[in-house]
């Protein structure tokens, strides 16, 4: 390729792209004709709530609202929000100065590292992960130093045995809870713990809330992490009306907390983009304001695919973690087969897809991730399809010992 055309240095970063043999797996796969059963895109197959859609039709006969967007969000938004956080989480906000309205949660994840962080600063990120974090902190000039998360520490990222010399060069630190790919959910407990130790060292933590609608315990509700005294002065977390609203097309989220740490946002992004386009901001008012019911039923959608995969998948002899939330289930590789080959087999042998933990991160490896996001019908075809799965298993690997 000439010079020229190459990519930036900045994008030279990027890892490869790990997804690429299971990609030409099921490219041949489909083209045999096979009806392929797809688990693995975090994407809901449901439709969003009616009643926005009425109301984002509603917003599209005003002329005005086809003007360019502008700012960090529309007020009437940001106060519907304030009051959603207020309810759900008991947290005050103030709408003008701590909620940025973003095009999606990604927008803000990925062009965060862009807006602090410099070369020579270390961006902490969890691994596994949404791949966003440690991407866009290496595109931004940063290094990432990996907070592994492993059945060990409950999946929970534990930054606080690292060595002075990280702790002093970082200061970005990821979390997601609850977890993609894991399904771990955090305590308030640990969010005290992470707000105590960022505070000391002076680390600006970014929580990444986008599942936090997704919960199967009405009576354990994942917190937010602005609910630990202090919170704000170190930290802003994101949400999203992707998942808790099945909006994922429309590209709205937000984030809150710090103050300044927004403001530094919205300056990199008013160079970038000229805001949501108004209707959809609109009809986020009228999603927010749905009563709870509307999310049960989504939920209890949910957690009927979650029972019957995980059990299924534990009658075939699999190790499945336990899933309190997200739409994600973490499962155990058998026979300590690479996450890759087990995908690969399941694709192959039974036309079922999932994710190779290892493609999320080194720390995935030994895992694969499951995503709800087909019916019960689709999802007890996979399982029927699974049925002789130890024994095929005991055959491939026959097969493939030297
Ligand atoms: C952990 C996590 N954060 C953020 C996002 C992005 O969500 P949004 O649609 O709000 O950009 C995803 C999407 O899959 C995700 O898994």
């Amino acid at each position: 390729m000439k010079e020229k055309l190459q990519p930036s240095r900045r994008l030279a970063k990027l890892p490869p792209y790990a997804f690429a043999e299971i990609e030409r797996t099921k490219a041949r796969v489909l083209e045999e004709g096979v009806d392929l059963i797809n688990l693995s895109i975090g994407d809901p197959d449901l439709s969003p709530p009616n009643e926005v859609i009425e109301s984002l039709k509603e917003a599209l006969k005003v002329k005005e609202n086809h003007r360019y967007p502008m700012g960090a969000g529309l007020p009437a938004l940001k106060e519907e929000i304030a009051r959603w956080f207020d309810k759900r989480f008991g947290v005050k906000l103030d709408p003008s100065r701590e909620i940025l309205i973003v095009w999606g949660s990604k927008d803000g994840l990925s062009h965060l590292p862009f807006s602090l962080l410099d070369e020579g600063d270390i961006s902490l990120v969890p691994n596994p992960s949404y791949v966003v974090y440690p991407n866009c902190s290496l595109m931004a000039g940063a290094t990432t130093v990996e907070l592994p998360l492993t059945e060990e520490n409950n999946f929970l990222a534990a930054p606080f045995d690292l060595d002075s010399t990280i702790l002093n060069k970082a200061r970005l630190l990821f979390i997601n809870y609850p977890n993609n790919p894991t399904s771990a959910v955090a305590t308030k407990e640990y969010y005290q713990k992470l707000v105590s130790f960022c505070q000391k060292n002076d680390i600006l933590i970014c929580s990444d809330n986008a599942y936090s609608e997704l919960y199967f315990d009405k009576n354990n509700k994942p917190p937010s992490i602005l609910e630990v005294e202090g919170a704000k002065e170190i930290g802003i977390e994101f949400h999203s009306f992707s998942k808790t609203f099945n909006m994922t097309g429309w590209r709205l989220g937000f984030a809150v907390g710090n103050e300044e740490v927004l403001q530094h946002l919205a300056t990199f992004k008013e160079n970038i983009d000229s805001g949501v386009f108004l209707p959809v901001q609109y009809a986020g008012i009228q999603a927010l304001r749905l009563p709870d019911e509307k999310q049960d039923q989504n939920r209890a959608i949910f957690q009927k695919r979650r029972d019957v995969l995980a059990e299924g998948l534990r009658q075939l002899g699999l190790e499945v973690k336990p899933c309190e939330a997200t739409f994600y289930l973490w499962v155990k590789t058998p026979r300590q087969m690479k996450s890759v080959d087990f995908v690969s087999f399941l694709l192959e042998k039974y036309g079922v897809l999932g994710i190779p933990g290892g493609s999320l991160g080194k720390h995935g490896e030994g895992y694969i991730r499951f995503a709800l996001t087909v019916d019960v019908e689709r999802i007890e075809e996979a399982l029927n399809r699974m049925e002789d799965l130890p024994g095929e298993l005991d055959n491939y690997l026959k097969e493939k010992e030297p």
